[in-house]
């Protein structure tokens, strides 16, 4: 990474929710990057974010996207609204980041993957970057694969926000689009259930994945975990190839807190800081993407075509729930 290293570059931010404030606080912390400001619906919000990451609360989306001196854009906005962002610039020139799930319908992740073909893009699968599975994907690159298995329990307060759309969107898009990429292939058919233990949306579903190169995987996830806030992660991925079997868990029972509320887990393989700079998954995935900017190349890992397939398979996955029956990829 040692191009264009003289260049800073403004970066915005449309969307200034909770994960849009994480890369507002990433951009801030990455040396290359000035924070150009933020759109959101909330005028006072935005204030607030500009008053602590720095730069321009645009008074819409248009007026951000005709600032000529940004770079590159974030599209932090809800699951099922990213597509109207994303058209508006790619139209002015604009390379774009856009968080996961690509879109929370089949219908519009293709029109954002026609889009994207006349930009620099890339998708928000930032657990691509999480360092344990970064070093297994480079291991087990090319190597045959057998079964691989993921598993993503969040809890249920989290269901107050993100049960806007369906778990599969909203959480298990991150396992699809690991599993896919781990199986090196694209899926051929699934079968999936869904689990429901309270009012309203699913609480969360189980995918079987079989993959035209052979490979199996199940996916099973949901708003599982009790209302808490100590240990909000019960995740685990296994990837049985032909090298044998490799495993991470989180949370990382290695470093707890142990205070007046009871053993609390820190989640440090996510965004962390140190000293007040923001590292992790996000954080790495971002770099990767202005390294691509500066070499002017198109980004190869979480790319909006991957996006798409973990979209095209999540629609599978609910049409086999209501169908309960096998869809293949069309
Ligand atoms: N990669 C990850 O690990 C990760 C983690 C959390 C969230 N996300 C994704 O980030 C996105 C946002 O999630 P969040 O947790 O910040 O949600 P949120 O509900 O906290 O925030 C959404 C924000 O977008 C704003 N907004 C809504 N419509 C808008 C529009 N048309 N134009 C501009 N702003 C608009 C809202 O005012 C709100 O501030 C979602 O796609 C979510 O799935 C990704």
């Amino acid at each position: 990474m040692k191009s264009n290293l003289q260049k800073i570059w403004k970066a915005a931010v449309v969307g200034g929710g909770a994960f849009g404030e994480a890369h507002l606080r990433t951009y801030a912390s990455m040396p290359q990057v000035e924070v150009a400001g933020v759109f959101t619906l909330e005028r006072e919000r935005g204030d607030a974010l500009c008053h602590q990451y720095g730069g321009t609360n645009y008074q819409n989306l248009e007026a951000l996207a005709g600032d000529e001196s940004l770079d590159l854009v974030s599209i932090v906005t809800p699951e099922d609204r990213h597509l109207e962002a994303f058209q508006v610039l790619a139209a002015a020139g604009k390379a774009i980041y856009v968080e996961k799930p690509l879109a929370a319908d089949l219908t519009e992740a293709r029109a954002i993957l026609e889009l994207s073909r006349g930009t620099i893009a890339m998708s928000g699968h930032c657990l691509r970057f999480e360092h344990r599975l970064a070093q297994i994907f480079e291991k087990l690159s090319g190597v045959p694969k057998h079964h691989l298995s993921f598993r993503d329990r969040r809890t249920r307060q989290e269901k107050d926000t993100y049960g806007r759309v369906h778990p599969a969107y909203a959480m298990l898009c991150h396992e699809i689009e690991l599993s896919n990429a781990f199986a090196e292939s694209s899926f051929d058919r699934v079968m999936a259930l869904e689990t429901r233990i309270s009012e309203g949306q699913v609480d969360g579903m189980t995918i079987l994945i079989e993959y035209a190169n052979g490979v199996t995987s199940v996916v099973e996830g949901g708003w599982y975990l009790p209302r808490q806030t100590h240990c909000i992660e019960n995740d685990f991925v296994s990837i049985l190839s032909k090298h044998g079997i490799d495993e991470v868990t989180l949370p990382h029972l290695g470093y707890y807190h142990l205070g007046d509320a009871g053993l609390e887990i820190p989640n440090l393989s996510y965004g962390h800081r140190i000293y007040g700079v923001e590292y992790g998954p996000l954080r790495a995935a971002l770099d990767y993407f202005i390294h691509c900017l500066s070499e002017q190349t198109a980004p190869e890992i979480s790319t909006v075509q991957d996006a798409f397939n973990a979209v095209e398979l999540i629609d599978a996955a609910i049409r086999s729930a209501s169908g309960n029956c096998w869809v293949k990829r069309e």
